[in-house]
């Protein structure tokens, strides 16, 4: 049986993962839907960068500079030692793609993770990119996982649980006979970025944690075109298909209401899945009913494709700068980087905002590293209930940090 945790306005720090899930109030949910809005702008804002020959690394530098501008946060960015804005994983990349000097190249495909931390509140979300013409069955995977998502949060509302949201999406991917990863899933969130449940994407109807209103989770299937099985490269991060086959992912992140779920992540541009444009829109569209050889179809996938979705989108814009103010090919050297990490860290441990070393990956990640990661965490929390002050154990936690933050 699952424990529930009420979080009222008094609870200004967040409390600690402790295993129950929280249930949030009207506080909570104005503070997700800010965060999640800019999450969704960030990726509206990315569709006219993700093009042939952009390095991800300058598509993470924008991602900082947006959330920066915002007065946000990447709480990516330190956690567990990682050091980017943003995840950013190519093709048979399943999650966790680190941000490099990579240019995408015409026929990729690009899922964009960020998790913009505003006012406290952390707004987790990642859609796909098409890089210019992409091929019919990558296309097919990416729509087939939108549909995934989609799927599962139709299944998110109260006395539902989470096993019937795991078991929507699994019956729909394995339909199309595509993989559902089961080695990271969904998770809690709100003022931290890791916490009870774990919500995983395959599963059976009628199992798990009950749905109660002011539950705030993500909903995030990583689906791949052949088997579920994942490894982890050797920079600890990066996980790709074993059987090397493509790997699409979307991720909202959702309140639970009295009648269903607020989806806190939607994009305010109708950019809620690729092509995002009507040009490139017109020219998927057709290909796909072509090779489905169905003229009706056609008909219809125009009129629902293009007509709701893009009926309000805007025309393909010419691509600004990456970085506005500064030279596209300038980009934020890791010593500002490093600067602006170190002041993050300074105002986080201050007493004032919560500490960040709080948030766990170890619901995350299941598997031999779980253990470890539980571990780890759990001795964090134990000197933070010591008392002793959160930056000095973050700093005691994290040698990296410690170099950035003293020089
Ligand atoms: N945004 C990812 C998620 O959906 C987590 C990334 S953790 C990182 O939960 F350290 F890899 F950035
Ligand atoms: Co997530
Ligand atoms: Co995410």
């Amino acid at each position: 049986m699952a424990e529930y945790d009420i979080i009222d306005r008094y609870d200004v720090i967040p409390s600690a993962r402790n295993g129950a899930i929280k249930l949030h109030g009207p506080e909570g949910f104005a503070g997700m839907r800010a965060a999640g809005r800019l999450a969704a702008e960030i990726m509206d804002a990315l569709v006219p960068h993700v093009v042939p020959g952009v390095a991800t690394q300058e598509l993470d530098d924008f991602v900082f500079r947006m959330m920066d501008d915002a007065g946000a946060y990447p709480a990516t960015l330190g956690y567990r030692g990682y050091m980017k804005s943003s995840c950013i994983s190519v093709n048979h990349v399943v999650c966790h793609g680190i941000p490099g000097d990579r240019p995408l190249k015409e026929g990729d495909i690009v899922n964009i993770d960020v998790t913009p931390v505003l006012n406290g509140w952390h707004g987790d979300t990642s859609r796909m990119y098409l890089v210019g013409d992409v091929p019919v069955k990558a296309r097919r995977l990416v729509e087939v996982t939108y549909e995934c998502l989609m799927l599962g949060l139709d299944q998110a509302k109260p006395g539902n649980r989470l096993g019937d949201i795991a078991h929507a999406i699994q019956s729909h991917a394995e339909k199309h006979r595509y993989g559902v990863v089961r080695d990271f899933c969904g998770h809690g969130l709100g003022q931290l970025f890791h916490d009870a449940p774990e919500v995983v994407h395959a599963g059976k109807p009628g199992t798990g944690p009950e749905l109660r209103p002011g539950m705030f989770f993500t909903v995030e299937p990583m689906i791949n075109i052949g088997k579920p099985a994942c490894k982890v490269l050797e920079d600890g991060w990066t996980a790709v298909t074993r059987d090397r086959s493509l790997s699409a992912q979307f991720e909202h992140s959702i309140g639970i209401t009295e009648s269903g779920c607020e989806i806190f992540t939607k994009s305010p541009k109708g950019f809620d899945k690729p092509p995002y444009q009507a040009a490139s829109a017109k020219r998927h569209t057709h290909d796909i009913a072509a090779v489905a050889g169905d003229a009706a179809g056609l008909a219809r996938a125009e009129r629902d494709r293009i007509g709701p979705a893009f009926a309000e989108a805007p025309a393909p814009q010419e691509a600004e700068p990456l970085v506005p103010d500064r030279p596209a090919s300038r980009r934020l050297a890791p010593a500002e980087h490093g600067a602006h990490l170190a002041a993050l860290v300074e105002e986080q441990c201050r007493g004032l905002a919560p500490c960040r070393h709080q948030p766990c990956a170890a619901p995350y990640q299941f598997g031999a590293g779980r253990a470890a990661a539980a571990e780890q965490c759990d001795a964090a929390a134990q000197q933070h209930r010591r008392g002793q002050s959160g930056r000095d154990h973050r700093l005691a936690h994290d040698p990296l940090l410690f170099v950035l933050a003293a020089g």
